[in-house]
């Protein structure tokens, strides 16, 4: 086979494609929008130009429209001088956000990284550019929330029913035009990232499904649990956040309380010390099921334990006619659409009108404009569901050791943010 380096007019080609990447990157940099428009819009060269990429830095037009609002450091100056440089840094702020705008309308993916690991989110969070930031966190919620539509019809069509079908490739159709190429390809790490509940699940190790979890043996010590391909399923550091989630859930002695994922038995622990009416725990892994029988706590008070995945215990109970004050979920490797299935078709069933109940609020925990999104998506999807949401931010340690052994670290960002849901009025 010929060598194409060797073949002017492969090399030329590449070298037009260069001029053309660096062309684009510049315009996006200088927020030159006729420019970026002219050239987005008529390249035949580069059929995805709104997300062609620096060899070098890895930058993303996006990445490059953002970092050029970095605000110059400015020794302390006369007080004229400083306001003439703030003036200038607005009106820079102002063209960034225009060019962002149309670079996001024009399909550049809103989570693409660049060789420093970092989002052009990641950056404008860095320069401190909040209203850059925001158009970031709001394409993403657009973008998480049509791919997870999306993910929903592949589920629900069996490929013969033409109707489906065709709405399928409406909402593909949608996605293609909602500014998220990325969406298409699902499958790119960058997308995968967000697309599960995050913390200790197939997030950035899309392998890790629950069902190949549940098969798997797993390795259960005082300080953490870790499946058998070192992923941490849970760990000890995640006390306070349990405590402060069974104190809000069940504030008062005597009440009814549903556990779904028992894994170290931390929340169970401080749902005991609440003196539940009765406590029901939900447990799928066999593993998990012999550890707590060992420990006795098939014998504690009001303690009921399923046996089995909440899929399958949590449509029993309904039809028992059981009802909670209090239900957590806590589970592992599944995606955030089982998670929306799990409130919008159990817990309505199973919730007393007055009750409240909670989930692990991991999603998207290894980077902050993942866990921002999150939230948003969370947040539409439950009122949705007919939820009301409070949020309380509470500081999580430092973590570093924590991590040793454990195949990647699930948390990354400072605060946790613990949800509290119920009913609308
Ligand atoms: C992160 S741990 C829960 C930790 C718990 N909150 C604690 O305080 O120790 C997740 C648990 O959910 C269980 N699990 C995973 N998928 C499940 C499912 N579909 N139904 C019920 N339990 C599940 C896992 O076996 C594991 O024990």
């Amino acid at each position: 086979m010929a060598d194409p380096t060797n073949d002017p007019e492969i090399s030329f080609t590449q070298i037009d494609v260069d001029v053309d990447i660096q062309e684009i990157l510049l315009a996006a940099s200088q927020h030159d929008i006729p420019t970026l428009r002219r050239l987005v819009r008529t390249q035949s060269a580069l059929p995805n130009a709104a997300n062609v990429k620096d060899p070098e830095t890895g930058y993303s037009p996006l990445h490059s429209a953002i970092a050029a609002c970095e605000p110059e450091e400015v020794e302390e100056q006369a007080n004229g001088v400083n306001g003439a440089h703030e003036d200038e840094h607005a009106k820079l702020l102002k063209s960034g956000v225009e060019t962002v705008k149309f670079l996001l309308q024009e399909g550049a993916i809103w989570n693409d990284l660049d060789n420093n690991d970092e989002t052009p989110g990641c950056i404008a969070r860095r320069i401190k550019a909040p209203e850059l930031y925001e158009l970031v966190v709001d394409a993403g919620v657009r973008a998480e929330m049509l791919l997870s539509r999306l993910e929903g019809y592949e589920e629900l069509s069996d490929g013969d029913d033409e109707d489906e079908e065709e709405d399928a490739e409406n909402v593909q159709a949608e996605v293609e035009d909602e500014a998220a190429p990325e969406l298409v390809d699902a499958s790119e790490a960058n997308v995968a990232e967000i697309t599960s509940t995050g913390e200790r699940t197939g997030l950035a190790n899309p392998e890790v499904s629950n069902p190949g979890y549940l098969n798997s043996s797993l390795n259960i010590t005082n300080e953490r649990i870790l499946d058998a391909d070192q992923n941490g399923v849970m760990m000890s550091w995640e006390s306070s956040i349990m405590k402060n989630s069974a104190q809000k859930l069940l504030p008062r002695p005597g009440m009814k309380v549903l556990n779904v994922g028992h894994g170290m038995g931390i929340v169970d622990g401080f749902f005991q010390e609440q003196s539940p009416a009765s406590h029901h725990i939900i447990e799928a892994h066999p593993d998990v099921v012999a550890e707590m029988k060992r420990r006795g706590w098939d014998s504690k008070p009001g303690v009921v334990i399923h046996e089995g995945r909440w899929q399958d215990i949590m449509p029993g109970l309904v039809g028992a006619g059981e009802t909670f004050d209090a239900i957590y979920y806590d589970t592992f490797a599944e995606s955030y659409n089982d998670f929306r299935e799990f409130f919008s078709e159990q817990v309505i069933g199973l919730l007393e009108q007055e009750g409240k109940w909670g989930f692990f609020n991991g999603m998207g925990a290894d980077r902050q404009i993942s866990y921002d999104v999150y939230q948003k998506v969370a947040e539409m999807d439950l009122f949705e569901a007919g939820f009301d949401i409070d949020w309380e931010d509470i500081p999580v340690p430092k973590l570093g050791g924590e991590w040793e052994g454990v195949r990647r670290a699930y948390w990354v960002v400072d605060n946790y943010r613990l949800p509290l849901c119920r009913f609308m009025d």
